[in-house]
């Protein structure tokens, strides 16, 4: 790292540094290293690798059709347009991060361990995060190079890392390669499910997404094997990138689903429908509330699938031939312990309050959300809400990541203001009347201003429940038959979310999420060089994201979906689900098209020629 008094001088002076290294071999091949994989103890978020219900050799017996065969997704990087950034700025013993960060509580943390500091010594500041996708989670390493630099100097020191240095200087999606076994009776039930991961982490530290997740939990199917195997390569570490686990997942559960749905001469829906399960297939608990069949039925409805011809090659217009093909979408519904205060000043009869919590906004809606939940807990017109989030300092929350932001914050917000309005209730000397507003319990109590703040928990029955997103995706997809481009014409995504507390947020994380899938279905990869070990793709000219032309109509349906247990509101959180089963989604379309089964993304025209 170089500090100059400009960004310009600083970049200058980097590239005269002379670097002096011995050169080894790097591990930098997948297939070279496929054969060092081995059981990790853990995968993301401290699952079990491993995962076995009932007999696999008994269920692909009990089968009259199976199917085996292998998927694969590339390493992606998540390209944010704002780059990983930190201004470090001390104050004698007192260090202050601007920095761009998914959750502020986490960066603090991290720091103060670090530089041996009292977490107290530390704030972290993000007011707006410029997309994280998963990429800003961890503290990222910039911030320990800005801490230390300002510390030497004395004086604030900002770095934003490049686009080209994030490909190497920032996490990243680790290559898939999934192998699926799958079994059915004739009339379409499933009787096996072997979904088998092979992936590669860093050679010093360990990460691996949970691929087959939703392999456990999807579908009716009494026997079911996951399993999660790893290998080193010399990258930096992989590490979660939205929907970790189930967005490479899905593309093989959901693309099989289509190969089988095929193989029996079942419509994809029908046989999804038949395999329906009454409870959780892989924990047996109840679920908190289902809603995949009514999206489903819903998203076909709004898409028109009936007009869908299950036979291959069956639709043409001019060069270009048309499918449709639909995927299921999922994602576990979470939530987090979050703190919340709410201070109300009064003005004669007028009320206004401040919400104040560690929470952060990554372009999702946090500060809509929680201002409109805060006007309609306490009565007040959303005018007199002022939302202050994005500061380590003010009451801790898990922060956005995990799609547990809505949930976290929302809850956590009713909370806080239903206590403040018990609390004045309790303040005034003669019992108020149950209409009275939070105007008439300030002015009886004599109080123009007050404070109160709380720590919101997850419900306890839920442990007793799986709750989880749910989705449907249908997929209109066009294949120019001379020059394999493919074209999504269409997407209608039903969403059965719980409840949506705003439709415009809540659809705009949907229309992200199937724009990501779309990228990830057509253009996204990563291409680490096997000789060097780095990156060959290293700007948006070489990693090609979906732009405008890219992408046709996209319709958003949000389904009914009341779930009393998994919080207060029923919140189950929009901003990953929709990105599971997407890639599949356009697959399946572009096998209904052309009879061809693409299992590597991404589905460029070297593929369908
Ligand atoms: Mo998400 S990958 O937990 O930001």
């Amino acid at each position: 790292m170089v500090v100059a008094e400009t960004y310009e001088q600083a970049r200058h002076a980097a590239r005269l540094v002379q670097v002096r290294y011995d050169a080894e071999k790097p591990l930098a091949d997948f297939d070279a290293n496929v054969p060092n994989a081995r059981k990790p103890p853990k995968i993301n978020s401290g699952r079990e690798p491993d995962f076995l219900k009932g007999n696999i050799d008994q269920g692909l017996k009990a089968a009259d059709v199976t199917l085996a065969v292998t998927y694969e997704t590339p390493m992606e990087h998540h390209h944010a347009l704002e780059p990983h950034t930190t201004i470090a700025v001390w104050a004698t013993d007192r260090l202050t991060l601007y920095d761009s960060s998914q959750m502020v509580d986490n960066s603090k943390t991290a720091i103060a361990a670090l530089f041996g500091l009292p977490k107290e010594n530390v704030r972290v500041i993000a007011r707006y995060i410029g997309g994280g996708f998963g990429g800003k989670l961890k503290m990222g390493g910039q911030a320990i190079l800005a801490t230390m630099a300002s510390r030497q100097l004395n004086r604030p020191v900002k770095i934003a890392i490049t686009r080209q240095m994030a490909q190497t200087n920032a996490g990243f999606r680790q290559m898939n390669r999934q192998h699926l076994r799958l079994g059915a009776t004739k009339d379409g039930a499933l009787t096996a499910l072997v979904h088998e991961t092979v992936t590669h982490t860093a050679a010093d530290q360990l990460f691996v997404e949970q691929a087959g997740v939703m392999s456990q939990m999807m579908y009716n199917v009494p026997n079911i094997l996951t399993t999660h195997r790893v290998f080193p390569l010399h990258t930096q570490v992989p590490c979660p990138a939205r929907a970790p686990g189930e967005a490479p997942g899905s593309f093989a559960l959901e693309s099989a689903m289509d190969e089988l749905a095929h193989q029996l001469s079942m419509d994809p829906m029908a046989f999804r429908i038949h395999n329906e399960p009454a409870t959780n297939p892989g924990t047996g608990k109840p679920w908190s509330s289902r809603s995949l069949v009514p999206a489903m039925r819903i998203g076909a409805e709004a898409f028109g699938w009936n007009q869908r011809r299950q036979q291959p090659r069956a639709s043409r217009q001019g060069n270009w031939l048309v499918g449709y093909g639909m995927a299921a979408a999922s994602r576990a519904a979470l939530m987090r312990d979050t703190s919340a205060r709410v201070t109300l000043t009064r003005e004669n009869r007028t009320v206004s309050a401040v919400i104040e919590m560690g929470a952060t906004d990554i372009g999702t809606g946090s500060y809509t959300i929680i201002a409109q939940t805060a006007a309609d807990h306490l009565g007040l017109p959303i005018s007199r809400i002022r939302v202050t989030i994005g500061d380590s300092d003010l009451p801790a929350t898990p922060g956005s990541g995990g799609s547990w932001g809505a949930a976290s914050y929302a809850n956590a917000v009713v909370a806080v203001c239903t206590n403040a309005l018990t609390e004045l209730r309790q303040k005034v000397s003669r019992p108020a009347p149950a209409s009275a507003t939070v105007a008439d319990l300030m002015t009886a109590a004599r109080l123009t201003l007050y404070q109160t703040q709380v720590t919101d928990k997850p419900p306890a029955e839920r442990e007793n429940y799986a709750s989880y997103s749910f989705g449907a995706h249908f997929c209109e997809a066009w294949v120019d038959e001379q020059l394999g481009i493919v074209q999504v014409k269409r997407v209608v995504t039903a969403a059965a979310a719980g409840r949506i507390l705003n439709p415009k947020t809540a659809s705009s994380q949907v229309i992200g999420a199937v724009v990501w899938g779309a990228g990830m279905a057509l253009t996204e990869e990563s291409l680490l060089d096997p000789r060097y070990g780095n990156f060959t793709t290293r700007t948006l000219t070489d990693y090609h994201v979906p732009v405008q032309l890219d992408i046709g109509t996209i319709d958003v349906i949000f389904v009914p979906d009341e779930d009393k247990v998994v919080n207060r509101l029923g919140i189950k959180g929009v901003g990953e689900m929709p990105i599971t089963g997407l890639a599949a989604a356009i697959a399946n379309a572009v096998f209904n098209a052309t009879g061809k089964r693409i299992r590597r993304l991404p589905i460029t025209p070297d593929k369908l020629l």
